[in-house]
């Protein structure tokens, strides 16, 4: 039968989270608290707007809409710093065996990703022209665990989302493929992703075997 994959990018395809991390960590101690990698956890597949609203709970601090938009602008604009220095040697390990392996089998593969950035990401790192679609966090109004990312991205590629497999690594994406009624497999902690049809620990988990059969 003909199948289709979406994959998140951050976590996923390039490891991006510790950018994001150095950005928000530099904003919560201007603002005169700790962020750590634990709670960095919180904010995976997490839109930047929420990401910032969590991050102001953690700290207990009370902002008005404008300095909201001044510190998200601010944060944003570190992160970028970080990503223009990127290269495809940042793509995980396994994940452009698996695009050629998709490519060699004539399966269509898609981006779902919360950033707004995704389309640079994949820029920097060599990826952009290889998905057949890109769905990204400027394209939808409804974040993750909302299944609107991955629902647009099968219409995309014009698949029914039963026939899409899902790889991400967050619960909310987890959450949001299976809303999407998609085959998921969550990259990570299997006790945390224990929604996902599959977990692998880590990208490298994309053998030849577990492909052909997932793909049964
Ligand atoms: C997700 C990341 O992919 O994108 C989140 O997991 C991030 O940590 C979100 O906040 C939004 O990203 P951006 O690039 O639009 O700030
Ligand atoms: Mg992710």
């Amino acid at each position: 039968k003909e199948i289709a994959f979406i994959f998140d990018l951050d976590g996923v395809i390039v490891d991006t989270a510790k950018y994001h991390f150095l950005a928000w960590r530099n904003l919560a101690n201007s603002l005169g608290f700790e962020f750590t990698e634990e709670h960095n956890e919180l904010l995976k597949g997490v839109s930047r707007v929420r990401s910032l609203e969590i991050l102001l709970e953690i700290g207990k601090v009370e902002l008005t809409a404008a300095q909201k938009q001044t510190f998200l602008v601010q944060k944003n604009t570190e992160y970028l710093g970080y990503v223009h220095k990127m290269t495809s040697e940042e793509i995980l390990p396994g994940i452009n065996d698996l695009l050629d392996y998709l490519d060699a089998n004539n399966i269509k593969y898609a981006l779902g990703s919360a950033s707004k950035n995704a389309p640079l990401i994949l820029e920097k790192v060599g990826l952009f022209n290889r998905f057949a679609a890109i769905v990204d966090g400027n394209d939808v109004s409804k974040a993750k665990p909302d299944p609107e990312v991955f629902l647009i991205g099968a219409e995309k590629l014009n698949m029914q989302p039963k026939n899409c497999i899902v790889v991400e690594d967050a619960i909310a994406g987890i959450e949001a493929a299976n809303a999407a009624n998609m085959l998921s497999i969550g990259i990570g902690d299997a006790k945390l992703l224990s929604e996902a049809n599959y977990v692998l620990a880590d990208t490298n988990g994309f053998t030849r075997d577990f492909l052909e059969n997932i793909m049964k």
